[in-house]
């Protein structure tokens, strides 16, 4: 492994060693992707190291696991307490959290209920998730010829291991044909999200990002954006989006713990705009990573320190 990654891994109320966080190949989680997760970032401000909204995204972890029947014994303090343990034991800098809950070795049928509930804290470094350059220059992507998941399907208001099955077909598309990442479009045929990413458009200065009807996941970043983006003044509509909008937008741009504000210069081959970073994009840009060296306000608990 490439990445950095902390010696100690939460599980369960206490620390083992990252060697140790091993499970049998017939677990539940293994044989049907019985785990649901999170993904957040940490930055360092002038205040400390930081944990970007991690309230929010830990709520997002006990909601999956409700709506999957998981019955973790920690509540959100617990998993507060545990994220800010796992960072602070391993003595780390700017990092990656990926809080976790699954379901362990047990029965071996689809039935899930027989199977030992886990819950894990583990912590690694991560660069930007889509290149260092697609910050500043964009990324070239393409709509996918996979559905992002039917409601009454998989919920993709849970963050859910399984979901990414169809995120991975979304992203080795993507990459099979020479595009940075892929957007998904809803069982209706609108717009969804690409596939770890959520996405706004920017028409006639007024911005539109999927809504939660429309098969995507409720980023912690896309609230965030849409925060911001209100406090500058600026119209947003979260509403059912055509594909064909996509090519004639002004800016497009993907949010997420990963991808942060990523532009996106050409959808299908088709130029976004001019192909740069456009403006409104520019400014969410600027507003997002200035949460983080204190230039913009937002409420004090979307930072927590470490
Ligand atoms: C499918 C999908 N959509 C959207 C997002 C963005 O969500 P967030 O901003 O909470 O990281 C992610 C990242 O976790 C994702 O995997």
């Amino acid at each position: 492994m490439s990445n950095k990654y902390g010696q100690k891994i939460w599980k369960d109320g206490k620390f083992i060693e990252w060697e140790q966080a091993t499970i049998h190949s017939l677990a539940h989680v293994v044989q049907y992707g019985s785990c649901v997760f999170e993904g957040i970032r940490t930055y360092n401000t002038d205040k400390g190291l930081a944990v970007f909204r991690l309230k929010e995204h830990l709520q997002r972890l006990l909601n999956s696991a409700k709506i999957y029947r998981m019955d973790t014994e920690y509540s959100l303090q617990d998993m507060i307490d545990a994220s800010l343990e796992t960072i602070r034991v391993n003595n780390f800098g700017a990092c990656y959290i990926r809080p976790y809950i699954i379901r362990g070795y047990g029965a071996f049928g689809v039935n899930p209920l027989n199977n030992p509930i886990e819950t894990y804290v583990a912590i690694w470094e991560w660069g930007k998730y889509l290149g260092p350059e697609a910050l500043e220059n964009g990324v070239d992507v393409c709509v996918s010829s996979w559905t992002r998941m039917a409601p009454n399907t998989l919920p993709t208001l849970a963050k859910a291991g399984a979901n990414y099955m169809n995120s991975q077909l979304i992203k080795m598309e993507a990459i099979r044909y020479g595009f940075d990442e892929g957007i998904a479009l809803d069982f209706l045929g609108y717009v969804a999200e690409g596939s770890g990413e959520n996405l706004f458009l920017v028409t006639d200065n007024v911005i539109y990002t999927p809504s939660l009807t429309n098969g995507v996941l409720p980023g912690i970043t896309r609230d965030a954006v849409i925060y911001l983006l209100k406090k500058m003044g600026y119209e947003v509509r979260e509403t059912g989006i055509p594909r064909e909008r996509l090519y004639l937008a002004d800016e497009l741009f993907f949010t997420g713990t990963a991808a942060e504000i990523t532009p996106i210069r050409s959808v299908d081959k088709i130029t976004v705009g001019n192909g740069k970073c456009g403006p409104v994009t520019q400014k969410v840009q600027d507003a997002f990573f200035g949460i983080f060296e204190g230039k913009t306000e937002v409420p004090a608990d979307w930072l927590t320190i470490v």
